[in-house]
């Protein structure tokens, strides 16, 4: 048997390692031990992921919560090696670029213990985000390295890394979307809210550049003003977005818009079959793009940069920065020239698999009885 510890932390989190852990129950050989933060906590954050993922309950929630980066790192680094030492795994996989990836990263190579990082060499070259830094640091200490898209190969390269570690196997976020979208088609959301297909947009914003600064949540806000004069808009809320909403003073703004909704953070359902339905997605997530790419929606990513550069290259994504006039530009354009639906290379609903056969093969038949098809 190989033992394995999973830690998840954080929303997107849950969402990738829902489908890693399914295909990891589907091998005898593997025995799965799944590790949960406590960085996100609520039910909308964390608990209704759980449940509509089936994603089983972890061995252990270490409860960090929030804090400033350095708190929330080193607590996650504290309760995380106790719990390490207790179950003495063979390996540790973590997902994302969040804080509970880079601190469980962290234990798990000074406790010597081989460390697998899904998602790894997304490279946005922004070192003020602090998931820019997460990823760095991440991927210079992993033994095994799982991309989703070929800039992250050319990333990790260019960075020195091993070119033996390094394994392209596709989207595991993409996984959970296939696997749940017949789910998802199911959910009574439009009616709930009153939407009718293809004549709404979805805006999701939490990133600190975006809502901390008072100034750049402003223009945002301008150009979403506009927008909501065009179509409805509906604005399922972040809680650190929610929280600066109250203290920046503009929630009365929000709240004269006649045409935008804000509601509180969706489970992953309902916010499927949003996207799924809408005109347009306007986000600042990194997930997001990925996932409108595959559904085809149009989607304007308020950033300068991403770190999914597939998503604009083969994708639905456009980055239209974060001044009022790029964004309602982008908009424009968006709804004139539609893009069109594709599917990068091996966002095909099998990665996980994927990788699940690469650690076997790597950790369990490590005597090199099996060939490696996805080394790069
Ligand atoms: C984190 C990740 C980001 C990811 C995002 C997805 C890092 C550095 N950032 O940002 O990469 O895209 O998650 O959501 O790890 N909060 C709640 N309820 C919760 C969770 C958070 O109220 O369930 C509040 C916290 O108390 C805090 C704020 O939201 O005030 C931000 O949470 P935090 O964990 O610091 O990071 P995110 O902004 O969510």
């Amino acid at each position: 048997m190989i033992k394995i510890i999973h830690v998840a932390g954080a929303r997107p989190n849950f969402v990738k390692i829902a489908s890693i852990l399914k295909a990891c129950d589907k091998e005898p050989q593997i025995e799965s031990v799944l590790i949960h933060t406590g960085q996100h906590y609520s039910d909308s954050m964390s608990k209704a992921f759980f449940d509509q993922l089936d994603i089983p309950e972890p061995v252990i929630n270490l409860g960090v919560g929030p804090g400033s980066h350095a708190q929330q790192t080193g607590e996650i680094m504290k309760r995380f090696e106790a719990v390490v030492l207790q179950h003495n795994p063979d390996a540790i996989l973590v997902v994302g670029d969040v804080n509970s990836t880079v601190a469980s990263a962290l234990v798990a190579v000074k406790l010597g213990i081989t460390t697998i990082h899904v998602e790894a060499g997304l490279r946005s070259f922004d070192r003020s985000m602090p998931e820019e830094i997460n990823r760095v640091v991440t991927d210079s200490i992993s033994d095994i390295l799982f991309v989703t898209e070929p800039s992250g190969v050319r990333n990790l390269r260019q960075e020195g890394i091993d070119p033996y570690k390094i394994h392209f196997c596709g989207n595991v976020m993409i996984d959970t979307l296939e696997l749940y979208k017949a789910r998802a088609a199911q959910s009574n959301i439009l009616n709930g809210l009153g939407l009718n297909i293809g004549e709404y947009g979805v805006v999701t914003l939490h990133r600190p550049t975006n809502v901390d600064d008072h100034s750049v949540f402003a223009r945002i806000i301008d150009a979403l003003e506009e927008i909501q004069k065009d179509i409805k808009i509906v604005f399922p809320m972040h809680p650190r977005t929610y929280n600066n909403l109250k203290s920046s003073g503009v929630s009365e703004r929000f709240d004269a818009l006649p045409n935008l909704m804000t509601i509180n953070a969706l489970g992953y359902l309902d916010f499927l079959k949003l996207m799924s339905e809408s005109k347009v997605v306007i986000t600042d997530s990194g997930g997001i793009q990925e996932e409108t790419t595959i559904l085809g929606i149009p989607c304007l990513t308020i950033r300068e940069n991403t770190e999914r550069p597939i998503t604009i290259t083969e994708g639905t994504n456009k980055l239209v920065g974060t001044q009022t006039h790029t964004i309602l530009k982008g908009y424009r354009e968006s709804l004139n020239n539609p893009p069109k639906k594709v599917r990068p290379k091996f966002w095909d609903g099998k990665a996980a698999e994927r990788i699940v056969q690469v650690i076997l093969n790597s950790l369990y038949y490590r005597n090199g009885a099996f060939a490696n098809d996805n080394r790069t």
